[in-house]
């Protein structure tokens, strides 16, 4: 079945699925939950993909135990959710958390512990309170106060029984999509206030980890980053600068500070040629930040889903050398048009090893989007997913067999759910859902994870 022998993956390798709270849960306005800015997001007209809405999504607030059966049948070790911040904060500035949602966080880490399941949960997968959001969002300082709130009530009342904690997913998407392009939730345009953004979500991971480690006993924490392999798509000097810089503003604005670097001084000059930053410290940045966002983790969560090819525009097109990376061909892209390039997933764990040396790094998401349904009999025939699966596993294989220490691989997505601007069009699950009813079918690609779980756990 596979060409990847068992003794490829450590023992212990923790392999899952990963989901997150406002792209599964639905249940907007049950028990209390609060309203949050992607809520408000998809409410306005013409911002997500056919005027989906998160207020039902997969239902998995209702079906949780149907969807910890499914993992079960599937063998995963772990799973990956997040908490919905609004769930727990309706505004984001109560002085006490409600019972009510973290009740049902309770009852799903017991459901999944009863079930042999690790829970792995996400603080900050990207659902901000709204009315946070109106007090100036993560731009604003005081939203990294806010967070720890989130953070210390959640490890309090799951710590007894959760020793994985994700802070915040993806600080670069939320920054830049959510405060810069404007294209995910909030939907705002200021590419400084971005940078703010990103500082702060930085530190309230920083300010976290502590907190989190004197909850938990036996605390395993870290962040999430999207992470690329930036290749220049010719050999000129040109596209390596671009490339260089592609990444710097990608990954090195993050990895650098995180592992007590500070921030990288090429992007900073960048930064400042296009006047984004002053020329003196940043109006974000105060005495002890860094210090803070530097507080040592225990692991490194990497999402990992195509390939990055950087073409200078700093020389016109005619003075470049001619491309030696081509455009991907339709068959090796997913349905969003992402590319389809699993080297460069053991390319970027190798290099995350090499220049940044974290304890531990965990594959925190891979999968893509495929929109096959079922056929006349149920079944669903994602052969196309079945190959990204096998393809990026043998990546991870690569990877370990050159020394990086990888020590978990989770499935983005265990269901076909809400997949922010693009709605529900974008299908990443291993478990097809009819959002009309609710229905769940296991897809091929579910049961080919199944016997590659079955066939490499050790
Ligand atoms: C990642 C997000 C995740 C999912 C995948 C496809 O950027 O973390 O929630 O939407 O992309």
């Amino acid at each position: 079945m596979s060409l990847t022998p068992p003794s490829a993956f450590p023992p212990g390798f923790a392999w899952g699925v990963a989901t997150s709270a406002l792209q599964v849960e639905g249940a907007a306005a049950e028990d209390g939950r609060g309203e949050s800015t992607w809520d408000r997001f998809a409410a306005t007209p013409g911002r997500v993909k056919g005027g989906d809405r998160p207020t039902v999504a997969c239902d998995h607030y209702h079906r949780f135990p149907e969807d910890v059966a499914l993992m079960a049948a599937l063998g995963v070790d772990a799973y990956r959710f997040s908490l919905s911040w609004p769930r727990l904060f309706p505004t984001g500035g109560e002085a006490r958390p409600l019972v009510a949602g973290l009740d049902f966080y309770d009852r799903l880490v017991d459901a999944l512990l009863a079930a042999g399941i690790t829970p792995w949960a996400t603080l900050h997968h990207w659902d901000l309170p709204q009315p946070l959001q109106d007090a100036g969002g993560w731009p604003a300082r005081s939203t990294v106060d806010a967070f720890l709130r989130l953070a210390e009530a959640a490890t309090r009342r799951l710590g007894d029984r959760v020793r994985h904690w994700l802070t915040v997913n993806e600080p670069w998407v939320v920054a830049h999509l959510g405060y810069g392009a404007g294209v995910h939730a909030p939907g705002l345009t200021d590419p400084r206030a971005a940078l703010a953004a990103a500082h702060h979500l930085l530190l309230a991971h920083g300010r976290a980890v502590p907190l989190v480690r004197a909850q938990v006993p036996g605390a395993r924490v870290g962040i999430v980053l999207n992470a690329t392999d930036v290749e220049p798509a010719s050999p000129s000097a040109a596209d390596a600068a671009a490339a260089r810089l592609g990444d710097g503003h990608l990954l090195r604005w993050f990895a650098d500070p995180l592992y007590g670097r500070g921030y990288p001084d090429d992007v900073c000059a960048d930064l400042r040629e296009r006047g984004l930053l002053p020329a003196g410290a940043p109006p974000w940045l105060r005495p002890g930040d860094l210090d803070d966002i530097a507080t040592p983790t225990d692991l490194l969560g990497v999402n990992y889903y195509m390939r990055g090819v950087a073409r200078s525009d700093r020389v016109p097109e005619a003075d470049n050398l001619p491309r030696t990376v081509p455009l991907p061909p339709p068959d090796r892209c997913t349905d969003l048009g992402w590319e389809i390039h699993p080297p460069g997933l053991t390319r970027l764990l190798l290099r995350l090893h090499r220049d940044y040396a974290p304890r531990s790094l965990v594959v925190t998401e891979n999968g893509a989007a495929y929109g096959e349904g079922p056929d006349g009999t149920g079944r669903v025939r994602d052969s196309r997913r079945v190959a990204y699966l096998r393809e990026h596993l043998a990546a991870c294989a690569e990877a370990l067999a050159q020394g990086v220490p990888l020590h978990g691989y989770f499935h983005w997505s265990l269901l076909d759910n809400f997949e922010w601007a693009e709605g529900f069009s974008a299908r990443f699950g291993l478990v097809h859902v009819d959002f009309e009813t609710g229905q769940r079918r296991p897809k091929d690609s579910f049961h080919a994870y199944r016997r590659w779980i079955a066939a490499h756990r050790r």
